[in-house]
């Protein structure tokens, strides 16, 4: 893009004053952009912070109505960006991810813009400071440009939300993005910024990166604080960060950590001295899979042949073929206990949704419901509880439920049962598709066939990356997104990194989609324009239960 004198306003003076700088009139392509290239650019002067958020924010104008992720642009995301190449005029180029757009999912609280989890009933909810995360985030230099649309109250995993519509997925206009943090992933796979965020009850880190051939990581319970985003469940909810690499990934994961020991959310308290302050970019050197011993578990595929569900075990066979190649040992674990919809029985956020729920609102502001109950009563959602099962037992369901202690002491047990796989069979990480079908077409009552429940009940690891794609259709002409969860034991986030970082160079799986994959002319913006969400709300909701 080429720099104008207008578009550098105030600046264009300290600018001389400091040194004479040649604009190149190179132009930098912002697509599948990645941390070190938006700063090689900057540093090279082929674009100014300016130019890089503009560039972003003329994809989304030119590609979000047709996917509709985003629910709110901030809008001082120009200003700040003015801010940053005044310090880069001033020679103070500082933070590791200096001038980086981010895109948060809308239950990460911000002072800049209002958090409202897709639902509108919470669409004035206005917190008075930034969640840890974020805070951390902008401490390390990120923009965060907007919002991106989520299921609502992450809930569920079709990304619909009462204010945000029906997000799509930028591969198959006909499929659902995975999800809750759908709009997340539908953005990042388009390149509206550079990565993006999540959170994650059951799949929902995991589902919109396996949906938009995306890398995520769910870390371990405790490991990034969630104090400041609404919440679902206190067993099972978790933060991170969703990437187009795991370079970025890495370097997203290090800053959302770097909040550590949090008194706002107790299970930081469980991060071991190892796992304080931890650079996770330094775990990508070295190593190799010659000689790692990978479980895939055999119950979280689904054998039946269709045209869902054979694509995923076809690029599973490649997935394991490679590794093999690779000098790695596969280990078919075949206990019948690793049968997601078994363990699925053990899942607890409806016993804890009302009180976290309740809690989170009596703590933000705005115009919002100080409890779930006038929340849901108030009829400005998705569903309504009498048509939705999950809410409706949500709203009558506490942790004093009688069956709440002994599911608790069997997720205790599932834990010994994991741990127990890794020692006997002596693994460095256990494998498996995120979904053991292709993400569902939008309509679909529920996201179904996910295998995420192992993972959020027992607290471990994982990152998700790019396994392949279904055979190219008209509705979708790269094929529709494949992806695998790589889980590991507690604390190994570095590890799990560096076997993703190794399979993604050998197999170069991530594509754009092909609707987005052209540049956008770069635009000159007086100030950042408003987002209005699609009212695309598919005929089936209010649903019943799922
Ligand atoms: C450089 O920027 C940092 C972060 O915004 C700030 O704390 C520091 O004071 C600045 N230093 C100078 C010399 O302007
Ligand atoms: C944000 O919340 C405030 C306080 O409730 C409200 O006045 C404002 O209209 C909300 N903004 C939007 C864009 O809904
Ligand atoms: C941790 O926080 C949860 C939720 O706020 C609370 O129920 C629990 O008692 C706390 N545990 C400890 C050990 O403080
Ligand atoms: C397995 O896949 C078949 C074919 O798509 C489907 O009919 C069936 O419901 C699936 N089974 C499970 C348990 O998901
Ligand atoms: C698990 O099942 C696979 C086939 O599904 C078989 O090849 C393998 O030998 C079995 N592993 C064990 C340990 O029984
Ligand atoms: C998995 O568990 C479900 C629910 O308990 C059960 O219906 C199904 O038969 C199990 N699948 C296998 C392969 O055992
Ligand atoms: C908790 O108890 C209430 C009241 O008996 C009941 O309606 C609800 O279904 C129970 N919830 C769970 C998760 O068992
Ligand atoms: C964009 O499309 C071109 C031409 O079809 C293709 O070669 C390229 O790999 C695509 N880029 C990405 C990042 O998918």
């Amino acid at each position: 893009m080429k720099l104008s004198l207008p578009q550098f306003g105030a600046l264009a003076l300290s600018l001389q004053a400091v040194q004479s700088y040649s604009f190149s009139d190179e132009a930098f392509d912002i697509r599948e952009a990645t941390i070190d290239g938006v700063h090689d650019a900057l540093h090279s002067r082929i674009a100014s912070c300016r130019d890089i958020v503009s560039s972003f924010i003329a994809r989304i104008e030119a590609f979000n109505p047709t996917v509709n992720a985003l629910i709110s642009l901030n809008p001082n995301a120009l200003t700040i960006a003015d801010e940053m190449d005044g310090k880069i005029a001033s020679g103070n180029f500082t933070g590791a991810i200096f001038c980086i757009p981010v895109l948060l999912k809308d239950s990460y609280d911000t002072a800049e813009m209002n958090t409202t989890g897709g639902c509108l009933a919470l669409a004035g909810n206005q917190p008075s400071v930034d969640a840890p995360s974020v805070a951390a985030l902008k401490n390390a230099g990120a923009i965060i440009l907007g919002k991106a649309n989520l299921h609502e109250l992450a809930l569920e995993g079709l990304s619909v939300s009462s204010l945000g519509g029906q997000t799509i997925n930028p591969y198959d206009h006909t499929r659902s993005p995975g999800g809750s943090s759908g709009g997340t992933g539908a953005a990042i796979a388009t390149n509206f910024a550079v990565f993006g965020t999540g959170t994650d009850t059951v799949n929902s880190l995991r589902s919109p990166a396996s949906a938009n051939s995306l890398f995520s990581v769910r870390p371990t319970r405790g490991l990034i604080s969630r104090a400041g985003v609404i919440p679902v469940s206190y067993t099972q909810d978790a933060l991170g960060p969703i990437a187009r690499n795991v370079r970025d990934l890495a370097k997203a994961l290090t800053i959302m950590a770097s909040v550590g020991y949090d008194p706002n959310d107790n299970t930081t308290a469980l991060i071991p001295p190892s796992s304080i302050g931890v650079d996770y970019s330094a775990s990508l050197y070295g190593g190799s899979l010659n000689g790692l011993r990978f479980g895939l578990l055999q119950g979280f595929f689904n054998y039946t042949s269709s045209d869902e569900t054979t694509p995923v075990n076809t690029v599973m066979d490649g997935m394991v073929s490679t590794l093999k190649a690779a000098g790695a040992a596969v280990i078919s674990i075949n206990e019948t206990v690793y049968n997601a919809t078994a363990i699925a029985a053990l899942d607890v956020q409806s016993s804890e949704f009302r009180q976290q729920m309740d809690i989170y609102l009596s703590q933000s502001s705005g115009t919002i419901p100080s409890s779930l109950n006038q929340l849901y009563s108030s009829g400005k959602s998705l569903v309504i509880p009498s048509q939705y099962n999950h809410v409706d037992t949500a709203l009558r369901s506490s942790t004093s439920n009688s069956s709440y202690a002994p599911t608790k002491l069997a997720i205790e047990e599932l834990s010994k049962v994991l741990r127990a796989t890794f020692t006997t069979n002596n693994l460095d990480a256990i494998i498996y598709p995120e979904q053991k079908n292709l993400v569902v077409k939008i309509g679909s009552p529920s996201q179904s066939g996910r295998n995420g429940i192992l993972a959020a009940l027992t607290g471990s690891p994982v990152v998700t990356i790019p396994a392949g794609f279904s055979p190219r259709t008209a509705n979708a002409p790269v094929g529709v997104p494949i992806g695998m969860e790589i889980l590991g034991l507690p604390w190994t986030e570095g590890k799990l990194l560096n076997i993703a970082l190794h399979i993604s160079d050998l197999t170069n799986v991530r594509r754009m989609p092909s609707f987005a994959n052209r540049s956008v002319e770069a635009t000159s913006y007086s100030a950042v324009p408003t987002i209005t969400p699609l009212a695309n709300i598919p005929s089936v909701y209010p649903i019943g239960i799922y």
